[in-house]
């Protein structure tokens, strides 16, 4: 007797049981500044967000928990710079509450943790950058959950990560394969307290891609396509390179480039050499535009414009000054530039040893990163001294160029994705007659 056909009710029950196993696919760009996410679930759309890499270490419980009712409405916020929670996972040793984002920055607690970029500690090798991945997934997730049920899950949430991180370049050399496997070990739990109700998520890495920064961000400016490679070149020509004959074809076909990527603690420079990311000749430089910023913290002390912290003269920095404030402004401006100066020297100087392994071959050269815009008036030209005649250096806007890596990193975990998915499309196909 075939059994009867599911009625809606089982077909919901099992719906909600089956609900509790998520897939979720990212990019996860662990900056020494910002992490910059891009995570999508099994409805196909990707939240994308920035938090600042840090966490703030708590003990004991709650204060004030948010009642569960609020679920929907705090995870249809921005709840990646919100999470509090805790893991059981071979990946991290404390079992203190972890603050996200801006709620860390916020925080009352004399431990706040961010990535040492002074100690030549490999960002594969701090716990910090496991600590972000995971808590940012258990929150995609329980943000999934509550968005499609209205209500916190009653359950363990399961879920089956895939994901593409990437490490600075020369990290990358020695790290990638333990970094990767590392993620795959052992089941990690991530405990969300953000509610009254504590909601526990099960992490299990199906697959760990690992990039090199600035190539994952190279990879996407491929795939924006020729349409980008044009906006470059006439930004490029309003700045002074005429660039005669040269379309964005010519640009979008290049095969051999060098990029740039200035973040907040290190600058990378991605080479692909004949389309290919060229590792040898690929390094990254220990200093970034933060490296700027804090080096301009004595001399504004010294004229009398003293800033408690780099964060602090980044954001006054990024502020737009009311009329009786522009000369002090420009008086901060004017000392922060002095100290982009030197850095960009010795960008140059790096980029220099680059050009003599690859030289006369280098067709394109790409300028991103957080950095790359404040840097821009004093490396700009400085590049432009160096390279051989006639090769374009094209910066790209920071208000995206922060985010390519990302963009790339989830372009290459879906990747995987989908071809796992053809495989077993195939399998499960029946043989052609
Ligand atoms: N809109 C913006 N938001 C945040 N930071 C910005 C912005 N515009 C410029 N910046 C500057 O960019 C830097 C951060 O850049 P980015 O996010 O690329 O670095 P990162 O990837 O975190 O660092 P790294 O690549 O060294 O690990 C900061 O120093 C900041 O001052
Ligand atoms: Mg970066």
């Amino acid at each position: 007797m075939t059994p009867p056909p599911p009625s809606d009710f089982e077909t919901n029950k099992e719906t909600r049981t089956m609900g509790n196993k998520i897939k979720i696919t990212g990019g996860v760009d662990v900056g020494n500044g910002y992490v910059k996410a891009a995570l999508r679930g099994e409805n196909g759309k990707a939240d994308k967000f920035d938090i600042p890499s840090g966490v703030a270490l708590v003990t004991g419980a709650v204060d004030l928990p948010t009642p569960d009712t609020a679920a929907v409405e705090v995870v249809g916020g921005d709840i990646f710079n919100e999470l509090d929670v805790t893991f059981a996972s071979p990946l991290v040793g404390s079992t203190h509450r972890h603050l996200f984002g801006r709620r860390a920055l916020k925080a009352q607690t004399p431990r706040f943790e961010e990535f040492d970029v002074v100690s030549g500690i490999s960002k594969a090798e701090q716990s910090l950058t496991k600590v972000l991945v995971m808590g940012l997934f258990a929150g995609k997730a329980l943000r999934d959950y509550v968005i499609e049920h209205g209500a916190l899950p009653t359950e363990q949430l399961d879920v089956e990560v895939r994901v593409a991180l990437a490490l600075p370049i020369d990290e990358f050399r020695e790290h990638r394969f333990a970094f990767a496997e590392s993620f795959k070990h052992g089941a990690h739990l991530v405990t969300v307290l953000n509610f009254e109700t504590p909601v526990i998520v099960r992490l299990t890495f199906v697959d760990v891609q690992v990039a090199a920064e600035g190539a994952s961000a190279q990879f996407a400016i491929r795939q924006h396509g020729v349409a980008l490679a044009e906006q470059l070149l006439v930004d490029v020509r309003k700045h002074g390179q005429a660039l005669e004959g040269i379309t964005g074809q010519d640009i979008f076909d290049a095969t051999s480039t060098v990029g740039i990527d200035i973040g907040e603690g290190t600058v990378n420079f991605p080479v692909y050499s004949g389309a290919k990311f060229n590792g040898d000749a690929s390094r990254t430089f220990g200093k970034g535009y933060g490296t700027v910023l804090n080096n301009s913290l004595v001399p504004l002390k010294r004229a009398g414009l003293p800033f408690n912290s780099r964060k602090a003269l980044a954001d006054y920095l990024l502020s737009e000054p009311s009329p009786l404030k522009r000369a002090e402004h420009a008086k901060v401006a004017a000392i922060v530039a002095e100290q982009a100066e030197l850095f960009s020297e010795q960008v140059v100087e790096e980029f220099r040893k680059i050009l003599a392994e690859v030289g006369r071959d280098t067709e394109v050269i790409y300028v991103f990163g957080g950095g790359s815009g404040s840097v821009r008036p004093s490396l700009h030209p400085k590049l432009l001294e160096v390279v051989p005649e006639g090769t374009p250096v094209l910066f790209l806007d920071v208000s995206y160029s922060r985010h390519l890596n990302r963009e790339g990193l989830l372009i290459a975990a879906s990747l995987v994705e989908d071809q796992v998915a053809a495989q077993k499309a195939k399998k499960q196909a029946p043989a052609a007659a």
